[in-house]
């Protein structure tokens, strides 16, 4: 069975109590539900994990790759702004990562305009609310079928 890992940064264990306005009502457990039920539907196994902690997320990175997870769906929260630890990490990995924010960032402050995933990242989605995850799944499935 083909995994996919759900990988979450910091503050986003908060979602649902933290600035609705920005990241909306929905919990992380929800999400997390969502993405799991989405990839069973296509034999996809998703694992989650999210952290606030930027050594924990780079240590599950490696062990992404160890273990065989096929594609990696990433919200690396404010540490997408400014981790080159991060970064190195992805780009030190042989797994696809598509990065995702909840918010669209380029409408919001200036420091959250860069992003120094982006580059070693397959894709970007943002300002799409939580759906953006749903897209990021829907893209490894559809990827996987061979289409372009
Ligand atoms: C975020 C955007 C980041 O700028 C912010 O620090 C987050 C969440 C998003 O999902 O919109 O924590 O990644």
């Amino acid at each position: 069975m083909r995994k996919i890992l759900l990988l979450n940064g910091p503050n986003l264990n908060r979602l649902g109590k933290r600035e609705p306005a920005i990241y909306g009502s929905k919990t992380l457990k929800d999400l997390e539900n969502r993405i799991i039920e989405l990839g069973a539907e296509s034999q996809l196994e998703v694992i989650c994990f999210q952290s606030n902690h930027e050594g924990e997320l780079i240590d599950k990175l490696h062990e992404a790759e160890d273990t065989g997870v096929d594609g990696i769906i990433f919200n690396p929260g404010a540490f997408t702004h400014y981790s080159y630890a991060i970064r190195d990490a992805i780009a030190g990995i042989n797994c696809p990562v598509i990065e995702v924010h909840i918010s669209n960032v380029y409408e919001r402050e200036a420091f959250r305009h860069k992003s120094v995933i982006a580059p070693v990242s397959k894709g970007q989605i943002a300002g799409l609310g939580l759906i953006g995850y749903e897209l990021a799944l829907e893209a490894f499935k559809r990827e996987e079928k061979g289409e372009e």
